[in-house]
């Protein structure tokens, strides 16, 4: 259940954007996603600016948190939908899709959850959540990062796989399993896989890459219901793009019939130094090497930045600058004004 603070800012929220659009009813958009970008029920109601930036300048949203596990599924017997579907009313009073994040995943795995030990009982928890999850949302997103960081950081082959709660529940099948039980929910959703780190020329994220391919292939040999692939895209400043190797593997992936999109980009700016124009100019460059490498083989229709303000981000967290500036990681500052890295976004996904 929302809490007291949640119950009353979103009250406020509603009167603010006016008459809901009930769940059950509205069907979603008819606009191509396009722009997008993820936020937090709490900063949707506690800031009017981001719900008016996601309405001005998106036509999708994806929820940080609210479609997590911990949020959905407070215990075994409990799914809590009202965040999301509070996010989701957000979206078609606006006009906006939504997709989903994210089903299977080796964080975020509740407590109650992981004191499963019995395999056979874990994997009916797996199922029974992916499916009750999916059934729930069937019809109105459109699509679900099914699977999200299936690949360790510095794979020791190509055919290392994350080892995680659900791997070592349910072995490899963790990653099938979950797309064929969503597939089953819902047959006409797009189900997709959802990688970090694979973007840069650093070696290391050369062989995640190259990790990450054998798995997809992997996948389609088997018959999975595969439908897209999330280049995750949380980029970092000091790191050139692998412009060509990025390039051959978006062809190759489009070439096996899978939507390429981009789903959580921001642009970790920690070991920038210089002064703010300098700083956002060579952002703003690293996502104009990304998008000129994914749109080398055909269009961007899909990009969602992992919020739209520096003011929310995850970044100023968990990459805090040495010199205690905020960090710039997304298309608008924090207060909401676009920087050159909007620019880019709108040159590459102008509606043609
Ligand atoms: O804000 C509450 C606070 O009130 C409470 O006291 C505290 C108790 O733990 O929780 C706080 O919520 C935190 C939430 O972020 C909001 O800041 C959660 O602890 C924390 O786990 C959560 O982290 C999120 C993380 O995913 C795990 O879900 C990050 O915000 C979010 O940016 C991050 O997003 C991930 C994508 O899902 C997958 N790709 C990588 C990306 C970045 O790590």
């Amino acid at each position: 259940m929302l809490d007291r603070r949640e119950l009353l800012l979103g009250a406020a929220a509603c009167l603010a954007a006016g008459p809901a659009a009930t769940a059950e009813t509205a069907r979603p958009t008819s606009r191509r996603p396009g722009f997008g970008a993820a936020l937090t029920l709490w900063d949707l109601q506690a800031d009017p600016r981001l719900g008016e930036a996601i309405s001005k300048y998106c036509t999708q949203v994806v929820p940080v948190l609210e479609m997590k596990w911990p949020m959905l599924r407070p215990g075994p017997d409990k799914f809590t939908f009202e965040r999301a579907d509070a996010i989701l009313d957000f979206a078609r009073q606006n006009d906006l899709t939504m997709r989903g994040h994210t089903l299977a995943w080796y964080h975020d795995i509740p407590d109650w959850t992981k004191a499963i030990q019995e395999k056979k009982a874990a994997e009916e928890a797996y199922v029974d959540h992916i499916s009750t999850v999916v059934s729930y949302y069937k019809d109105k997103l459109t699509s679900w990062d099914v699977v999200n960081e299936p690949i360790p950081d510095k794979p020791r082959s190509i055919t290392d796989r994350r080892d995680c709660y659900w791997s070592q529940m349910l072995g490899e099948r963790w990653i099938p399993l979950a797309f064929r039980t969503a597939a089953a929910a819902d047959p006409t959703v797009k189900l997709g896989i959802n990688e970090y780190d694979i973007e840069s020329a650093k070696d290391s994220f050369v062989a995640k890459r190259a990790a990450f391919r054998n798995l997809i292939q992997d996948l389609l040999d088997q018959g999975v219901p595969l439908h897209m692939v999330g280049l995750q895209s949380h980029l970092h400043a000091e790191l050139e793009i692998d412009k060509d190797g990025l390039a051959a593997f978006v062809a190759e992936l489009r070439s096996w019939g899978l939507e390429v999109i981009i789903t959580e980009l921001d642009v970790d700016d920690q070991k920038l130094s210089g002064d703010l124009a300098q700083r956002d100019a060579i952002v703003a460059q690293r996502v104009n090497d990304l998008f000129t490498a994914v749109t080398a083989s055909g269009p961007l229709n899909s990009v969602l930045t992992w919020g739209i303000s520096d003011r929310y981000s995850w970044i100023n967290g968990t990459f805090a600058r040495p010199d205690k500036q905020p960090n710039r990681p997304l298309p608008l500052d924090g207060s909401f004004q676009p920087k050159p890295f909007m620019d880019v976004i709108t040159k590459f996904t102008k509606t043609a």
